[in-house]
């Protein structure tokens, strides 16, 4: 008996010597002092034994229990401390190295100046109304007086889908939408995309507009001017001037360009505004009664003011960007300096 329990000793203790990890351990702790483990299984077979012999080796197997569960608790935390090590180790961090900083992005100053103008208007009580950019022929065109011949289309080409379906030329298609679906009083704004066969440093392809639209009783001129000062003001600076100088666009009657005194020269000429003293920044008007007319907007009782801006050339003339096609390039050296 004697030589069996140390021979079960010693195979213990080799197979805990060699286990090197904690599942490893437990496996042995099970084949030893399991439920049928060898150790258990001395215990069982006492039932065998002469009656006088059971104490003595009853006591041998508990010295044997012990030992080895002695052993093993020793292994077991031997095994947890060079776990943690290793933890410890692989998992460590170097407080010295550079953090990882993730670049924020920015917003395009095209949609930086639209928010800006929205702002601006918005405080006047305008409401933001967007208009689609597949259009027909009617809403970019027909409604707002310029018939299928009229020369001011050639300054408008644009691609067709059909010959009564275009890429919109200009956001006053929002102004015919708009007057048609609602009631006066109306005070709209209407940013959006629009698109010319245009292409040089000041022009593009595909650039912004934000239309503004008012229909009311005894709108004048005047009303057009303040409100358009106001915003000018807010925009670029307190101590601006704004001219009203005559133009002509179909759908206003009359028409004007806005101009506002130069940035660079304050008005005594430069490079800038071409030795004027003045710089263009949009184009308005008193709505023509033929579009009041064409929308079921009595002209009589009804006036209105209209203006469209280029986002691009307020941009441009706000950040002093020299070339339009700039915003277009997605180059981020360009678009970080909007931070
Ligand atoms: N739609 C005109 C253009 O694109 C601008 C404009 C809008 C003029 C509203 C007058 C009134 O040139």
């Amino acid at each position: 008996m004697q030589e069996k329990i140390n021979e079960i000793y010693q195979n213990a203790l080799n197979a805990i010597s060699q286990a090197n990890d904690l599942k490893a351990l437990d496996e042995i702790r099970v084949a030893y002092l399991g439920k049928s483990g060898l150790v258990t299984g001395l215990l069982k077979g006492m039932r065998d034994l002469p009656q006088e012999e059971r104490p003595k080796v009853g006591q041998m197997v508990n010295e044997l229990r012990e030992k080895i569960t002695t052993v093993m608790s020793q292994k077991e935390s031997e095994l947890k401390s060079a776990e943690m090590n290793n933890a410890l180790a692989s998992e460590r961090v170097d407080v010295t190295m550079p953090g990882k900083k993730d670049d924020l992005g920015s917003l395009h100053p095209i949609n930086l100046v639209r928010n800006e103008l929205i702002e601006a208007f918005a405080g006047m009580g305008f409401e933001i109304y967007e208009g689609p950019e597949i259009e027909l022929d009617e809403y970019n065109f027909r409604l707002l007086n310029i018939p299928q011949d009229h020369p001011a289309r050639d300054m408008q080409d644009t691609l067709y889908i059909t010959e009564n379906i275009l890429l919109r030329t200009q956001t006053s298609s929002g102004q015919a939408r708009v007057m048609q679906e609602k009631k006066p009083p109306l005070k709209i704004l209407s940013p959006g995309k629009v698109y010319r066969a245009d292409d040089d440093a000041t022009h593009s392809p595909m650039f912004h507009q934000m239309e503004g639209l008012v229909v009311d009783k005894n709108i004048t001129l005047c009303d057009l001017k303040g409100t358009l000062e106001a915003f000018l003001k807010k925009m670029f600076k307190d101590d601006l001037k704004t001219r009203l100088r005559p133009s002509y666009f179909p759908f206003t009657e009359p028409s004007v360009e806005v101009d506002v005194t130069c940035f660079e020269c304050k008005g005594k000429g430069c490079h800038l505004c071409k030795g004027t003293g003045w710089i263009e920044v949009l184009g308005a008007g008193i709505v023509n009664r033929r579009v009041l007319e064409n929308c079921n907007i009595n002209p009589d009782e009804y006036q209105g003011f209209a203006f469209g801006i280029g986002l691009e050339r307020i941009a441009m003339l706000k950040y002093g960007i020299p070339d339009i096609r700039l915003f277009f390039e997605n180059d981020v050296r360009f678009l970080k300096q909007f931070k």
